[in-house]
């Protein structure tokens, strides 16, 4: 199995990169079409959520965690 990473960006994303399989609550499967480097919208602004579409750098997302 190779590894998942996920990148907290700075006042963005969360940048995944690895094989992965992203599901609803329902059990669907989102296409990623091949993908294995995405974005996962956690501002809520996305309209292509789960996914970002860029939305947090019009709509005032601030968050900078940092890893202690
Ligand atoms: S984090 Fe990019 S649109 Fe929400």
């Amino acid at each position: 199995m190779s590894e998942v990473k996920v990148l907290v960006k700075d006042n963005g994303p969360f940048l995944v990169t690895g094989t992965v399989t992203i599901t609803d609550a329902a059990g669907n499967t989102f296409n990623l079409n091949g993908k294995e480097t995405f974005a996962l919208c956690r501002c809520g602004a996305s309209a292509k959520r789960p996914f970002c579409d860029g939305a947090h750098k019009t709509c005032g997302f601030e968050s900078a965690e940092r890893a202690v």
